[in-house]
């Protein structure tokens, strides 16, 4: 396992981390969230023995990262922010180079990048060199470099930047199937993708870690977490009914009264209610769902320092 202990960074009199401690499990996919400059990257920095904490300390499966570095990196893969690599190198001799690094020889050396190859999809551009692919293939690129010796800690800096929607979907793919005894721990601006991939999410702000949770239990502090979404074809007389009804905290309206938002009294389920009145009513439905909350709102609402239900 990882153990964060009392991280701190310090440029000059700027505290970019902020006394960081937790504990990271095999298995666990844990996702890094927090506005720009919150001090994301430079942690996973210090994860991966690529910067040195001011104090405070990190073991990664009991190998100190500053006085036991080598062990601590020999099992971590790392894609940095911005997957920086060596840009007159094609992918392929790219690819070789760091298997090598890594210990590889012969058919196993050729086996560990065809496999990396294959499962980023860089077959195409093999043979170009790195400086004029395309961003997404770069960050592609530094995604096989990360995996290629099947480590049991990948720690990934925005993994998905920059790549189109096919890419990211198979990147999360590729996430979840490694996951399953490894440690993952990645940033993204996405919050979709921290319920996608995510068992645990962190939210860090101003280098100080305010969320510690499940994307689940982070979504269920939303506002909207199970409120009704419900629109009808005609409007009459549905809104004064649905505010009436028992367990309904307000009813939020728009396009001519035919959109609702219906939010529950705390700890009440509507769905079975409305779905009662609708039918007495023989109103026509063309939309009719449980919301599971909007983590973007319950974001902004905990980096801003505003109120959940605002
Ligand atoms: N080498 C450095 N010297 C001085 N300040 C630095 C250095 N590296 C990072 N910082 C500062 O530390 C803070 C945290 O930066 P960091 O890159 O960790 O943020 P981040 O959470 O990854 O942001 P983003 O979402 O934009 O990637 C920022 O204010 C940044 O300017
Ligand atoms: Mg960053």
């Amino acid at each position: 396992m990882i153990t964060v202990d009392k991280l701190t960074k310090q440029f000059g009199p700027f505290t970019a981390v902020d006394d960081l401690s937790f504990t990271v499990n095999p298995g666990e996919v844990l996702g890094f969230l927090g506005p720009n400059g919150a001090g994301k990257s430079t942690t996973m920095k210090m994860i991966t023995g690529f910067l040195a904490p001011s104090s405070g300390q990190v073991t990664v499966y009991g190998h100190n990262t500053l006085d036991d570095s080598l062990k601590a990196r020999e099992i971590m893969g790392y894609l940095p922010e911005g997957a920086p690599s060596y840009g007159d190198m094609t992918p392929l001799k790219f690819l070789r180079f760091i298997a090598e690094v890594r210990g590889f020889r012969g058919k196993e050396l050729t086996r560990r990048v065809q496999t990396v190859v294959d499962a980023l999809q860089l077959t195409s551009v093999l043979n170009q060199t790195i400086d004029t692919l395309s961003k997404g293939f770069k960050r592609r690129v530094g995604l096989a470099q990360a995996i290629i010796h099947d480590p049991k800690v990948l720690v990934l800096d925005e993994p998905t930047d920059g790549l189109d929607p096919n890419q990211k979907h198979e990147v999360r793919k590729l996430i979840q199937n490694l996951s399953k005894d490894k440690i993952v721990i990645i940033s993204t601006h996405i919050l979709e993708e921290v319920t996608a991939v995510c068992t645990r999410a962190m939210i860090i702000a101003g280098g100080k870690l305010l969320v510690d949770d499940t994307p689940q239990a982070l979504e269920a502090r939303s506002r909207f977490h199970g409120a009704i979404r419900l629109t009808l074809t005609h409007a009459g007389g549905a809104l004064e009914q649905l505010q009436a009804l028992d367990g309904v905290k307000s009813v939020e309206s728009s396009g001519n009264g035919l959109s609702l938002i219906i939010f529950p009294e705390t700890g009440a389920s509507l769905f079975l209610p409305i779905n009662d009145l609708l039918q007495k009513n023989n109103w026509e439905v063309h939309e009719f769902h449980v919301e599971k909350g909007k983590l973007d709102d319950v974001f902004r609402a905990i980096t801003s320092g505003g109120d959940i239900n605002e």
